[in-house]
């Protein structure tokens, strides 16, 4: 591993002044004093102190840009890995494809930056690059989306959502919801809007919601399509969905924007959705669109994954820097909203 010379003591203030992985969802970036002040003292090569800045150059690899989830991430690393906190960030979108990513970790290496951080599109075929990027020294750090690889020292670590508990916390969300509204017996069809296939937030969502819908004998898949977790791919597909199907009773989105899509779709059909309408509309994100939607009584519920990893990724630079070791698989705490809840106050201090 490259070694950096910032001194560990200011270090640690950095570490500790970031977001840790914690329930709070809703927790703003840190990018301010400890990180300038951290920056502004480094050593020299020797070890020895020159006063100068020495910044951590950080090669982000992202997925793309296609939902509000994905800004407000964008945002967070933009906002973190700053000169003033000490880093010179890369940023690289890859317009979801997987031979973007690939392209701009090998570029990442010919620039031999300090970190590669990568939100991988899908979780296979990731093998050859991340083997590059370790013979040239340069550690990599998942964050969001898992890769699959045989050799998990290819990557120090990785922090996001738990996927599959959300899929699992939105189909307990649906049973408790129609026994409420007293369907709970009754024959369910429902569709999917899957997000890009391959990704580690469609299988886990997909998964999730699946082990939910096999308790229950009376809930049917009609059918699932991907969505590519768009607002137009998600009405693209709902508008087929309602083609093929007059009797849909839930859309299950894979994401809030997919959601948005479908909803459009859904009135452009002259039929009614949310809480009073004929289709129970659920998604996942809990951006504050999806807040607003709820508000307007379109969509019924939205099942949390936090964007806001820029400072947990700072936060495992800064222990690697110092030494340290850092938990291989690091899962952020999520919630899930519904139309019961007081959303206005919500919103008001909601982050993304
Ligand atoms: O990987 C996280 C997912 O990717 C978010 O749910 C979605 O909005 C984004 O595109």
């Amino acid at each position: 591993m490259k070694k950096r010379f910032v001194s560990i003591a200011l270090m640690m203030a950095m570490s500790a002044s970031m977001i840790a992985c914690s329930s709070n969802a809703d927790a703003p970036a840190d990018t301010t004093a400890a990180g300038t002040e951290a920056a502004a003292d480094t050593e020299g090569e020797a070890g020895e102190e020159t006063g100068e800045k020495e910044l951590i150059t950080v090669g982000y690899a992202q997925v793309g840009a296609e939902s509000d989830w994905r800004t407000a991430n964008t945002e967070s690393f933009k906002s973190t890995f700053t000169e003033e906190n000490g880093y010179k960030l890369i940023f690289d979108d890859a317009q979801q494809k997987q031979e973007n990513q690939i392209k701009a970790i090998r570029s990442f290496i010919q620039q031999d930056v300090d970190y590669i951080v990568v939100a991988p599109v899908v979780e296979t075929g990731w093998e050859t690059v991340l083997e590059e990027a370790k013979e040239a020294g340069i550690p990599v750090i998942l964050s969001d989306r898992q890769m699959q690889v045989s050799d998990d020292s290819l990557y120090e670590c990785w922090v996001g959502g738990n996927f599959i508990k959300e899929g699992e916390t939105c189909g307990n969300w649906l049973a408790d919801y129609l026994e409420a509204q007293g369907r709970g017996e009754e024959d369910i069809n429902i569709v999917t809007i899957q997000g890009t296939i391959g990704a580690s937030a469609q299988i886990g969502r997909t998964e999730g919601f699946g082990n939910i819908l096999e308790q229950h004998s009376n809930w049917h898949m009609l059918d699932m399509q991907s969505g590519d977790f768009t607002q137009a791919k998600g009405q693209e597909v709902m508008e087929s969905f309602l083609k093929s199907y007059d009797d849909i009773d839930v859309v299950v989105c894979e994401n809030d924007n997919s959601a948005f899509g479908a909803i459009d779709a859904i009135k452009a059909a002259g039929k009614t959705c949310g809480p009073d309408g004929d289709i129970i509309v659920v998604g996942f994100d809990s951006v504050k669109a999806a807040f607003e939607s709820m508000i307007a009584g379109d969509m019924n519920a939205t099942f949390e994954c936090n964007p806001l990893h820029g400072p947990r990724v700072a936060e495992i630079i800064q222990k690697l820097e110092a030494g340290e070791e850092v938990e291989k698989i690091q899962y952020v705490d999520e919630s899930y909203f519904d139309t019961s809840m007081d959303l206005e106050t919500i919103l008001e201090t909601r982050a993304y």
